[in-house]
C-alpha cells in the first residue's frame, strides 16, 4: 500500500486486515438488506403490460452510454474551458450528476441544439455544496462523486432513493479513507452519508478487492486533486471509460499489466482542458431491443451507433456462442471509443455456460440474458454473479423469482443462475421491479414472446437509463401499454 501518514478511521475500527476482509465486514450481506417495501417510491407507480408481438422490424436509436455520460459531465465540469457533449444520455441518473456538479460549482447545461456544454475552473476548483447531493437511483453517480469530492477541503452529503439507500458504499469509503477522507454512513456504509474531504490527500496504491469500475473510477477521480501518483490495480479488468477519458482530457495516465493485475497510475493535479465528446449508444441499453429481436419470431432490426468497448461486449460474445444471428456492421472509432451498428435477426438459440471471468464485461446484462436463456434450447448457466446481489435490486433473487412466476424453469444459486429454456413461457403475472430499471425492461421484453401478458408494477425506474424505451420498442412492433388500455 502507498504512504499512509495516519491510521484511517475504518482501519482503526476494523484493525489492520486485508481490504477484502474489511469489506466483508462493512458491506451488508444479502439477508441484512432492508426490504425496499419500507420505502415507498416518491412518484405514483406506473404499471405497464407487454403482450406477444408479431415480429419486430426497423431501426432503433438507443440513448447515449450511461457510464460515459456521467463521466463527461464530471470531467467537463472540472476542466478548464468548455466541453461539448454530443449524445449525452438525458436519463434521470445522468441529470442527477449534472445537478450535483452544478451544486459543486461546475457548469453543465443543455443547449437548444441538444448539445450539452460543461465548463469548470480546473482541478481543485470545486466548492462545497450548500445542500445535500441527491443522486436518486444512481449508484454510479454516487460512487464516482464520492471520489471526486474526497480530495477537497469540504464536506458533501449524499442521499438517494430507497434503492440507492440500500446499496453498499463501504467499497468506495475504504480506499478514500486511506487517501485521507472520512466517511460517515449508515450501517454497512449505506447512504445517507457524508464525505468529509481532506485538504491533504495522499496518493495510494490500491488493489481492488471487488471487480468494480465504479470503485476504480472513484479512486482515480479522487487522485485528480491529489499530489503524486495514485495507482489502482485491478485483478480482473473492468470497463475503462474513466482511463480513456482522462487521457483524452490531457491527464498523464499509464496502464501496465503486472503480476497482480492491470495497474492504472494517474499523476495528480493535471491541467485538464475542455474538449468535444461524442457519446456512443449504450450497449447495455441496446441489449433490450436486441434481446427482443432474438426471441420474437421473424424479427430483423438494426441498432446503429452502439459502443463496442471490449470491456462492455460480453453479452454479444455470449449470444454468438448461443448461436444468435448478430452482425456488426460499419465498425469505426468515435472520440476514442469503438462503435458499430448491430444487425439482429431472430433464430434458434442454444444454452451455454457463461464463465465467471466474463462477468465484468456484461455485469448489467445478466437480467436480460436470463430472459433470452428462457428461449434457448437446453440449460444456460451463469456463474460468478455475487455482484448482482448489490445492484439496484438483488438481481439474482428478483430475476429468479420473476422468471419462475412466468413459468420458467430456473435455479438461483448463491452466486449463479441456471435457466432451462426452449418452451414458450406462460406469463400472465405482474412482476415487482423493486426500483430497478433493468428488471422492468427485462420483463417487458419477456412479455413480447410469452403466451399471456407480462406486467410490471412500476415503469418509473426505466427513465433512469432509457428514456423513450416504450416508444422505441413499440416503434419496432412491440405492444407495451398501460394495463388498463388493453
Ligand atoms: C458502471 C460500472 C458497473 C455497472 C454500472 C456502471 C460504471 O458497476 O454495473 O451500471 O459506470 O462504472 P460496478 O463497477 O460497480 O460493477
Amino acid at each position: 500500500m502507498g504512504p499512509c501518514a495516519k491510521t484511517s478511521p475504518l482501519v482503526q475500527f476494523f484493525g489492520r486486515r486485508s481490504s477484502r476482509s474489511i469489506l466483508a465486514a462493512a458491506e451488508p450481506t444479502r439477508r441484512e438488506v432492508i426490504p425496499l417495501t419500507d420505502h415507498p417510491p416518491a412518484a405514483a407507480p406506473r404499471p405497464l403490460a407487454s403482450r406477444m408481438a408479431q415480429r419486430l422490424t426497423g431501426t432503433a436509436k438507443v440513448p447515449g452510454d450511461k457510464s460515459i455520460s456521467h463521466r463527461s459531465l464530471m470531467l467537463g465540469a472540472l476542466a478548464v474551458g468548455e466541453t461539448e457533449i454530443h449524445g449525452l444520455l438525458e436519463g434521470e441518473d445522468v441529470l442527477r450528476s449534472a445537478a450535483a456538479m452544478r451544486q459543486l460549482g461546475g457548469e453543465a447545461e443543455r443547449g437548444a441544439d441538444g448539445i450539452w456544454r460543461a465548463r469548470g475552473r480546473g482541478i481543485g476548483g470545486l466548492r462545497e455544496a450548500s445542500d445535500v447531493l441527491d443522486l436518486g437511483n444512481a449508484g454510479t453517480g454516487t460512487r464516482l462523486l464520492m471520489g471526486l469530492v474526497a480530495a477537497y477541503d469540504f464536506v458533501s452529503f449524499f442521499t438517494g432513493d430507497a434503492s440507492l439507500r440500500s446499496r453498499p458504499m463501504a467499497r468506495v469509503a475504504e480506499p478514500l479513507t486511506r487517501m485521507g477522507a472520512r466517511i460517515v454512513a449508515r450501517a454497512g456504509g449505506r447512504p445517507p452519508l457524508a464525505v468529509i474531504g481532506t485538504a491533504q490527500p495522499m496518493p495510494i496504491t490500491y488493489k481492488l478487492p471487488v471487480a468494480s469500475a465504479q470503485v476504480k473510477s472513484a479512486i482515480l477521480l479522487a487522485a485528480l486533486n491529489t499530489p503524486g501518483i495514485t495507482t489502482v490495480i485491478e485483478p480482473e479488468p473492468t470497463r475503462d471509460h474513466t482511463e480513456l477519458m482522462l487521457k483524452g482530457f490531457g491527464a498523464t495516465l499509464t496502464v501496465e499489466q503486472t503480476k497482480e493485475g492491470r495497474a492504472v497510475s494517474l499523476t495528480g493535479q493535471p491541467e485538464i482542458l475542455g474538449r468535444k465528446i461524442v457519446v456512443p449508444g449504450d450497449p447495455s441499453s441496446a441489449a433490450f431491443p436486441l434481446a427482443a429481436a432474438l426471441i420474437v419470431p421473424g424479427s430483423d432490426i438494426l441498432l446503429p451507433n452502439i459502443g463496442l468497448n471490449p470491456h462492455r461486449i460480453g453479452l454479444v460474445e455470449t449470444l454468438l456462442e448461443m448461436g444468435a444471428d448478430i452482425t456488426i456492421e460499419n465498425r469505426r472509432e468515435e472520440a476514442g471509443e469503438p462503435v458499430g451498428d448491430l444487425r439482429v435477426r431472430h433464430g434458434a438459440l442454444r444454452g451455454v455456460t457463461v464463465p465467471p471471468e466474463r462477468a465484468p464485461s456484461m455485469i448489467d446484462e445478466y437480467p436480460i440474458l436470463a430472459v433470452i436463456a428462457a428461449f434457448a434450447e437446453g440449460e444456460t448457466r451463469m456463474l460468478g454473479l455475487a455482484e448482482l446481489r448489490v445492484k439496484e435490486s438483488d438481481r439474482l433473487a428478483t430475476m429468479a423469482q420473476g422468471l419462475a412466476a412466468c413459468g420458467i424453469d430456473v435455479t438461483e444459486g448463491a452466486d449463479s443462475l441456471a435457466v432451462r429454456g426452449g418452451k414458450m413461457p406462460a406469463g400472465g403475472v405482474r412482476i415487482p421491479v423493486r426500483l430497478d430499471h433493468r428488471i422492468g425492461m427485462s420483463f417487458l421484453v419477456l412479455g413480447m414472446a410469452a403466451k399471456n401478458l407480462v406486467e410490471i408494477d412500476d415503469a418509473g425506474a426505466i427513465d433512469t437509463s432509457f428514456p423513450g424505451f416504450v416508444d422505441l420498442m413499440n416503434g419496432l412492433g412491440a405492444g407495451i401499454t398501460a394495463p388498463s388500455d388493453r
